[in-house]
């Protein structure tokens, strides 16, 4: 529906999610954790889904924060399950079985940025500015940004964002891995769409697994990381897809995979 606060919509195994306030620059309410924890939900169900964009409607902004409004009427048990919700829908964003591609279009601070780090791989537009800007608030991150931005750009990076609310630019985020490249704002949706239209082409059960054994292998020791691919890897022999992925390539033409 053109009024909902997160839409979907759906090319082939692509499905593209845009959170839809723009005159608040798409700031994360109630009703927007709500909506992505529905949306999320659902896609995490769906077999044929094979890679998801998520971006922000408008030009100005992906997400510019948690909503401050309704943050400033709360108290600490609130904002302890404020908090909680956030974490609980960005980990089923990254939980989803798929790739999440962020196309971040504007400001991306705050539940923002912490939003971007939920995905699996982040493109800015030039224009785009990151940042954990809480402190200028007299808070700290709430969904995830203590913790995810540490490990996605390293402690050090982490920490002089977190505590000096700084904002960087789209070259700069490229620069210490917020984002893998920077595009223009006017084609940043075209070049993300054909890395999702890539990953869909790709063999289906191959990618959920790939991307399931790295979060996994991420949370444990390397060695077990290690056994844990090469227990993945051994069991892809099983499927049809990499049967015929292997037979096409001797056989020198397309793969025809069937997510099996
Ligand atoms: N929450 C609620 N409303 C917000 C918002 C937010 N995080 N960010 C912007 N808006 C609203 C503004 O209030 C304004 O609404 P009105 O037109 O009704 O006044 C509208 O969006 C447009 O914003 P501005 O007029 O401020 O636009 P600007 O171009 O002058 O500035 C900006 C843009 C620098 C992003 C500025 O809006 C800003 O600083 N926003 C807040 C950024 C921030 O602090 N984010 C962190 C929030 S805390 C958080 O996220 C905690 C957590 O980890 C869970």
């Amino acid at each position: 529906m053109a009024d909902d606060v997160v839409q979907v919509e759906r090319e082939g195994g692509v499905a593209v999610v845009t959170i839809n306030r723009p005159k608040a620059l798409n700031a994360l309410n109630s009703e927007v954790l709500a909506g992505l924890e529905a949306v999320f939900t659902a896609l995490a169900q769906d077999a044929d889904l094979r890679c998801v964009v998520l971006t922000g409607a408008g030009e100005k902004a992906f997400v510019a924060g948690a909503d401050i409004g309704e943050m400033s009427d709360m108290g600490p048990r609130r904002a302890r399950a404020f908090s909680a919700t956030g974490h609980r829908v960005l980990d089923r964003i990254a939980a989803l079985p798929v790739p999440v591609i962020a196309a971040v279009n504007g400001f991306c601070l705050g539940g923002g940025c912490e939003l971007s780090l939920a995905c699996d791989i982040v493109y800015a537009a030039s224009n785009a500015k990151f940042g954990q800007p809480e402190v200028k608030l007299g808070l700290i991150p709430g969904f995830g940004g203590t913790q995810r931005l540490a490990r996605r750009i390293g402690p050090m990076r982490a920490l002089e964002l977190v505590t000096s609310g700084r904002m960087v630019g789209a070259e700069e985020a490229k620069a210490i891995g917020l984002c893998v490249d920077v595009h223009p704002p006017e084609t940043l949706m075209d070049a993300v769409l054909a890395v999702a239209r890539t990953i869909a082409k790709r063999g289906p059960v191959a990618v959920r697994v790939a991307k399931a054994v790295q979060a996994a292998g991420l949370e444990a020791p390397l060695a077990v990381a290690n056994a844990y691919e090469q227990e993945a890897f051994g069991n892809l022999f099983d499927t049809f897809d990499a049967r015929e992925g292997m037979a096409a390539f001797v056989e020198k033409r397309r793969a025809g995979f069937e997510n099996r």
